[in-house]
């Protein structure tokens, strides 16, 4: 048992990067306080989380894992409660998770993915048209004219999602992300999205297309055991939500990156690095997914030289794992895409490394550089220091990014 006074969490993630290191100060696994004053490990050290990952004595399945949560100790009131209603792979464990895996990951191997390259140009060079039509000098938040529009555009457009029910169907994801909610907000969030999700289903029940959500409903109807309902919504909203939301987190760190980091820019203008040593180092220092929720042990497990008991609450640590000065040196911190050497787990590892990677590295693979090929004077439209942090501890991105993409005119 770890004496040592768990680090609290804050919900508003005004720094996620000094709350990694304060927690890394108590060890690669130590105890935290999440809002609710519920008490969690979180792995912060790279080898430590690597060996966690691949542990199959951690499960994700609150319903059976989580010890206070299966006794009704977790109560509406928690909250991440959201994170342990879901029914997708979030939550499976074991078979489960094999099987919700196997439905889905198919559809994003490197061959499926490659056959998306037009529509991921398409949209870019769309959206980076419409910012072709910005006054000289305009700011703009470029989070919200380019890294959310997208990927979200592009997920919406595989999974045949509406034009107009777009909006609606990510706000849950969104939401789901933000750690300032209320209790209250958060139960109406879920709430919420059931009911939009469900709708969505429906509809495209009825008016099935050439589209993922077509594809995972024909798989149900053809043999509902291998897809429940439930899971069949839930996996939908993940997909959607991830689809979106740590893509657009590194398009947002990376130019964040090239527009604070003079010096760092020069390296790429003049070929001393490539964009893929600039997205590398992003992933690293900028983990777009920051602290995630959730992994019980189902039995005792040591690691690092700490028990952590059967059935309590694990987060990963992305954000602090490639900051991890055991692995990347004492100047870790530091963001340097000429480094040779950039360990991250920024897309996880082992049986739930993440699906997507093949298609948010093509979007980020394309969207980078043809963004500033295309803007190269490109320039933040404030101080460095007013840009806010996105506001939650779950993910690592900005609230927004405000920028002129040609320099203002002069009069
Ligand atoms: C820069 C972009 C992305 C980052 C940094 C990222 C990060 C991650 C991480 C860290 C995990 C592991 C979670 C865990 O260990 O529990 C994960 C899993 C997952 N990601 Fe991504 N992701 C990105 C993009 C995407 C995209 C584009 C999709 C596809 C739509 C996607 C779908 C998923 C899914 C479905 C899982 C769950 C896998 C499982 O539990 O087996 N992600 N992602």
């Amino acid at each position: 048992m770890d004496e040592r006074c768990p680090v609290v969490i804050d919900p508003t993630g005004q720094d996620v990067h000094a709350e990694a290191r304060r927690i890394r100060a108590n060890g690669p696994v130590s105890r935290v306080e999440l809002p609710g004053g519920v008490l969690a490990w979180s792995i912060v050290g790279h080898d430590a989380a690597s060996r966690a990952l691949t542990d199959v004595r951690f499960s994700k399945d609150p319903r059976k894992h989580w010890t206070a949560f299966a006794n009704g100790e977790i109560g509406q009131d928690f909250p991440l409660i959201g994170w342990a209603l879901m029914d997708n792979m979030t939550t499976a464990y074991g078979r489960d998770h094999s099987r919700l895996r196997r439905l889905t990951a198919k559809a994003f191997s490197p061959r499926r993915v490659e056959a998306m390259r037009a529509k991921v140009v398409r949209v870019a060079n769309d959206l980076l048209d419409e910012l072709g039509s910005c006054a000289t000098g305009e700011v703009i938040d470029l989070k919200a004219r380019f890294a959310h529009p997208f990927p979200s555009r592009v997920i919406c457009e595989i999974f045949g999602v509406p034009e107009e029910s777009r909006a609606e169907v990510l706000r849950g994801g969104e939401q789901n992300v933000d750690t300032t909610l209320t209790p209250e907000e958060v139960t109406a969030n879920i709430e919420q999205w059931h009911k939009v999700m469900h709708a969505f289903v429906e509809d495209k029940r009825r008016n099935p297309g050439d589209d993922l959500t077509s594809d995972l409903i024909a798989a149900q109807e053809e043999d509902g055991s291998r897809l429940t309902e439930s899971e069949l919504v839930g996996t939908l909203f993940l997909l959607l939500a991830t689809g979106t939301e740590p893509v657009m987190n590194l398009i947002v760190n990376a130019v964040h990156a090239m527009l604070t980091m003079p010096d760092q820019r020069d390296l790429v203008r003049t070929g001393t690095v490539g964009w893929s040593d600039v997205i590398e180092e992003t992933l690293r220092v900028e983990a777009p997914v920051a602290h995630l929720p959730f992994r019980f042990p189902t039995e005792d497990v040591e690691i690092a030289g700490v028990t952590i008991p059967k059935g309590e609450p694990v987060l990963i640590g992305f954000a602090g794992i490639g900051r991890d000065p055991a692995v990347n040196g004492e100047d870790a911190d530091q963001f340097d895409a000429t480094r040779t050497n950039k360990e991250h787990l920024s897309f996880g590892h082992g049986i739930y490394r993440c699906i997507g990677y093949p298609l948010a590295m093509q979007e980020i693979e394309f969207a980078l550089p043809a963004l500033f090929q295309r803007f190269p004077e490109i320039a933040l439209a404030v101080a460095p220091q007013e840009v806010r942090p996105q506001g939650t501890f779950i993910m690592n991105g900005r609230k927004e990014l405000l920028v002129r993409l040609t320099p203002p005119a002069t009069a």
